[in-house]
């Protein structure tokens, strides 16, 4: 079976876990990184010879709007798929299971899911360091149980429903938060790494100090990749949501959760 990996994974922390899980079934793993935009152009197309991967962060307890988007041009053909969803240690609410249904109504089958927890985009007191040593060793050995189930399957017929949390419909939430992006301080010295590595393309190609507040999704890749700290959030709401989620989910420890058809 010729192992495929899907993630989108602004401050990288989805793409190790799934990185992990692949490492485990195959020593051959075909990547699709589709962080940046212009690798979200095309669809993809997979068969019954193929298993794929697929995993994304957890933005307000549900799958990245614009994600769901693209998966919709992923189609399979009873293509077997594994779902992860990494999450900054607060919740992931609908995402495992939209992320599932999303998949399943383009002709895959899946047969594993996963929740591991990611530092958290926005503070790194929620989920400090994760997916750490452990969160790989577990994801690893996820690897190595779904591997050995698809290995013993004869027909697909034989695969059963797999069951994943979360509601349906899912919970719709409308954000208070208005249109925001980061700011550029006097660091800045144009290296031009953010504008090249914007998820989004929020950052103007000609003035990396420009970002546009309605194409920027806040997932904090800038800030984390500008070598010299010149990208920040300021503005009073965002830092007002980065306190309550570190007052309420900052000593809280969960687990990776683990679920196999
Ligand atoms: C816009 C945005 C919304 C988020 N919403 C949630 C959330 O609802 N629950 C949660 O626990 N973490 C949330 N997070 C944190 C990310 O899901 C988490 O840090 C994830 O591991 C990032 O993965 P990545 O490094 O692969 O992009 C959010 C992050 C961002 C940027």
């Amino acid at each position: 079976m010729r192992v495929n990996l899907i993630y989108f994974s602004a401050t990288d922390r989805t793409a190790k876990v799934v990185k992990e899980i692949g490492s485990a079934i195959s020593d051959e793993l075909f990547e699709n990184d589709i962080t940046l935009e212009e690798n979200r152009n095309e669809g993809l197309v997979f068969t019954e010879k193929d298993l794929v991967i697929v995993g994304v962060p957890v933005y307000a307890g549900r799958v990245p709007k614009f994600l769901v988007e693209y998966f919709n041009k992923v189609k399979g053909n009873n293509t077997l798929v594994i779902f992860v969803v990494t999450y900054g240690n607060r919740a992931y609410e609908d995402a495992l299971l939209e992320l599932k249904n999303t998949f399943e109504e383009n002709g895959f089958i899946g047969v594993g899911a996963t929740a591991f927890v990611g530092e958290h985009s926005y503070t790194d007191l929620l989920g400090n360091g994760r997916p750490n040593k452990e969160d790989l060793e577990i994801a690893k050995k996820f690897g190595d149980r779904v591997k050995i189930k698809i290995n013993a399957i004869k027909d697909i017929s034989e695969i059963g429903n797999l069951n994943v949390p979360g509601n349906y419909p899912y919970v719709v939430k409308v954000s208070k938060m208005k249109p925001m992006a980061p700011e550029t301080n006097d660091n800045c010295i144009d290296c031009g790494i953010c504008k090249n590595s914007c998820p989004t393309n929020a950052i103007s190609k000609q003035n990396c100090r420009s970002v546009d507040k309605e194409r920027c999704i806040k997932c904090c890749r800038c800030i984390r990749n500008c070598p010299v700290s010149a990208k920040e959030m300021t503005n009073s709401e965002y830092i007002e949501m980065r306190d309550f989620l570190i007052n309420n989910w900052s000593n809280i420890y969960n687990s990776p959760e683990i679920y196999i058809y």
